[in-house]
C-alpha cells in the first residue's frame, strides 16, 4: 500500500487537530509531511509533531512525494489556494466553509475539471453522533414523518478574536456554524430548497453575524429550523423534531434524549373545560402518561466520528476506489443556501429558492 503524503498551509487549531487525530487513529493510508503558515512562529509546534517546514506554499507545491494538500487557512484564501495547489497537480482537502462566495467554488469546480484532480471538504460533522442518532430514529419511523426539524448550537462565550470576527476574512457565525448544520440536513434530505428566511444578529461583534436563525423549506414541505447563538446562557435541546405520531428530542452533543410517542389519540373532547395553571384550555392541556409511550435515547456506540472518514472518503476517489462522499456540488448548494440567508436578512424578507 502506498502511503499518501499531506501538505498542510495554515497550521492554526484546526490543522493541528487534523495531524492529531490521524495520529491517534494509527492511519496509515496517508501521513502529514509538512507545512507552511504566514506566521512563522508556528513551525515550533510543527516541528514537535514531526513535520517539516516550507519556506513558501510553492516550495511545498514542488515537493514531489507530496500528492495531497489540506488547505486550513482562514477562510479568505481558501479559493486561490486550492486553484494553486489543484493546478500544482495535487489533490485538495479544503477545510469548510470551502469558500466565502459561491462564485469562488464555481471557479474551483472548473480547476477541477481541467486538472482531474480530486477535491472535498471538511465537512466533518455528518458524522456527529448526535446527528446521526436523530437521523436515525427519524428513518426508522418512530416519530411518523417529519414536519419540522429544529437543529441548534449555542454557547455564551462570544466569538473567538482574530479572522472569525472580521466580515471580510470569511468571519461570522452563519460561514462558520451554518455551513455545518444545513449541510447536515442537505446531506440527510435529497431534496430542494425552496423558500429560505434568515434574521442575522450583531449583538457583539458589529462586522459579523454573531448569532441568526434561519428557516428553510423543503420541496416536500419539511421545515428546518437552524438556530446558532454565541449569547445564550441557556440553551435549547441540540435537535428536536417534530413529526405527525411523535417528537423526539436530543439534549445535547452527549446524545441523551427522548422520544415521546402518542398510543391514544386522546382527542375526544369532554365536554368540561380543562383548568390549568395558565388558565382554561382544552387544546394545550397536559395529555395523560398512559396515553404515550416514552423511549430513552442515547449515544450511539457503532458510529465513527472523526476525520478518517473525511480522508478515507478522499483517498478512495484518489485511488479509483469510490465516488467521493463530500463533493464540491454538494457544498455548493450550501453555499447558495448561505447567500440567500444573507440576502434575506438584508431584504428582511422570505427567499423564493431553486438550490
Ligand atoms: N471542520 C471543522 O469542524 C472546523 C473547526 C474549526 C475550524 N475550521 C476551519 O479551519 C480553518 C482554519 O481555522 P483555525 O481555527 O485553524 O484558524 P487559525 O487562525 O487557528 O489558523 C489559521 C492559520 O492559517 C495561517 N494563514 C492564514 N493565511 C495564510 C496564508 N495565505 N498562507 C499560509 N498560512 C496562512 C495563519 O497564520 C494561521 O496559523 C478555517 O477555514 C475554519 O473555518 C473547521
Amino acid at each position: 500500500m502506498t502511503q499518501h503524503k499531506i501538505g498542510i498551509i495554515g497550521f492554526g487549531g484546526m490543522a493541528n487537530y487534523h495531524v492529531d487525530c490521524l495520529k491517534q487513529t494509527n492511519f496509515k493510508r496517508a501521513a502529514f509531511k509538512g507545512v507552511y503558515d504566514l506566521n512563522p512562529e508556528k513551525y515550533e509546534l510543527a516541528r514537535k509533531k514531526g513535520l517539516i517546514s516550507y519556506n513558501s506554499f510553492d516550495e511545498m507545491l514542488k515537493d514531489e512525494e507530496i500528492d495531497m494538500i489540506l488547505v486550513a487557512t482562514s477562510n479568505e484564501v481558501h479559493k486561490e489556494l486550492v486553484i494553486e495547489a489543484l493546478e500544482a497537480g495535487k489533490n485538495v482537502i479544503c477545510e469548510k466553509p470551502v469558500t466565502i462566495h459561491s462564485s469562488e467554488l464555481e471557479e474551483i469546480m472548473q480547476v477541477v475539471k481541467k486538472t482531474g484532480k480530486v477535491f472535498t471538504i471538511d465537512q466533518n460533522r455528518r458524522t456527529n453522533k448526535d446527528f446521526v442518532l436523530m437521523r436515525r430514529k427519524v428513518e426508522e419511523g418512530l416519530i411518523g414523518k417529519p414536519y419540522i426539524i429544529e437543529s441548534r448550537v449555542e454557547g455564551s462565550r462570544g466569538v473567538p478574536s482574530g479572522w472569525r470576527t472580521i466580515k471580510e476574512l470569511g468571519g461570522g457565525m452563519m460561514l462558520d456554524w451554518g455551513v455545518h448544520l444545513i449541510d447536515q440536513l442537505m446531506y440527510m434530505y435529497d431534496e430542494k430548497v425552496v423558500n429560505v428566511y434568515c434574521n442575522m444578529f450583531s449583538l457583539h461583534y458589529p462586522e459579523i453575524d454573531d448569532n441568526f436563525c434561519l428557516t428553510m423549506k423543503f420541496e416536500s414541505g419539511l421545515i428546518a429550523h437552524i438556530e446558532v447563538g454565541t449569547n445564550n446562557f441557556i440553551v435549547h435541546p441540540r435537535w428536536m423534531v417534530m413529526g405527525d405520531i411523535g417528537t423526539l428530542q436530543i439534549d445535547d452533543w452527549n446524545c441523551d434524549g427522548e422520544i415521546v410517542i402518542w398510543k391514544d389519540r386522546e382527542n375526544q373532547w369532554e365536554e368540561e373545560i380543562v383548568y390549568t395553571k395558565a388558565g382554561p384550555t382544552k387544546t394545550m392541556a397536559p395529555r395523560s402518561e398512559k396515553s404515550v409511550e416514552r423511549i430513552k435515547i442515547s449515544e450511539p456506540t457503532d458510529v465513527v466520528d472523526d476525520l478518517t472518514v473525511v480522508y478515507n472518503q478522499f483517498i478512495d476517489a484518489i485511488e479509483g476506489k469510490a465516488e467521493l462522499t463530500i463533493k464540491p456540488e454538494q457544498a455548493l448548494r450550501v453555499m447558495k443556501v448561505m447567500e440567500a440567508a444573507f440576502e434575506s436578512n438584508e431584504k428582511s424578507e422570505a427567499i423564493k429558492t431553486n438550490i
